[in-house]
């Protein structure tokens, strides 16, 4: 999916946290969004996601304002992941149930990403129970589950040790060469900007 931002103009408090004229991001591109602490990189994701309405500005996804079909398409990990008060199990299986797949192939395609995150040993564990790390990977597995186009990764491997982190970003890079999905992806790491972004936006 294709995300165009226009005069994007984002206030809290009368005080100005984004004012962006023009962003693209290109369709089938990994983007590397970076700035500093409060320079509004969550709050960015937050409106592209359409959970945060209050701006001024235009968004534009594949050249249309948002849609219902563009919506259904749009997985977001958000800096504090939110799961249910659910199995592991249960949390990743849950986009799959919405998508109509199977119970079997359903078993199938979760137990693909338990073995892929390191996931197996926990999960049969309620997800608030979880570490931050587990509970950013088990976030990351049921977003992919919803095989979305256009990915928004808020710090999604901020808690993860560097060994797991590349190991996601492998298993990113395989499933953005299946779908061809844009992804944006915010972190601090610029070794792992470098490393995992074809090009990088800043913002102030
Ligand atoms: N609901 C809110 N009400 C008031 N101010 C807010 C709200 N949400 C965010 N802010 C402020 O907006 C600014 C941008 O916040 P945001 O979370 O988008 O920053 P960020 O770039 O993601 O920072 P970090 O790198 O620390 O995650 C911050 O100064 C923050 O305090
Ligand atoms: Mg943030």
């Amino acid at each position: 999916m294709e995300v165009r931002i226009q005069k994007l103009l984002k206030k809290y408090n009368q005080k100005t946290i984004l004012d962006i004229l023009d962003m693209h991001f290109k369709e089938g591109t990994i983007i590397g969004l970076l700035g500093d602490n409060g320079a509004g990189k969550s709050t960015l994701l937050k409106i592209i996601s359409g959970i945060e309405k209050d701006y001024e500005g235009q968004i534009l996804y594949n050249g249309y304002p948002l849609k219902d079909c563009h919506k259904q398409r749009i997985g977001m990990v958000s800096q504090k992941p939110y799961l249910f008060k659910r199995s592991v199990f249960e949390n990743i299986e849950y986009p799959l149930k919405i998508r109509k797949i199977e119970k079997k192939k359903r078993k199938e395609i979760v137990d693909g990403y338990l073995r892929e995150m390191n996931l197996e040993a926990i999960k049969g564990q309620r997800a608030d129970t979880l570490s931050g790390g587990e509970a950013q990977k088990v976030a990351l597995a049921r977003a992919l589950a919803a095989a979305p186009k256009l990915l928004l990764l808020d710090e999604t491997t901020a808690n993860i040790h560097e060994e797991a982190a590349c190991a996601i970003e492998t298993q990113l890079k395989s499933y953005h060469e299946q779908m061809g999905c844009t992804i944006i992806f915010v972190t601090h790491n610029l070794t792992q900007a470098e490393r995992f972004c074809d090009e990088c936006v800043w913002i102030k």
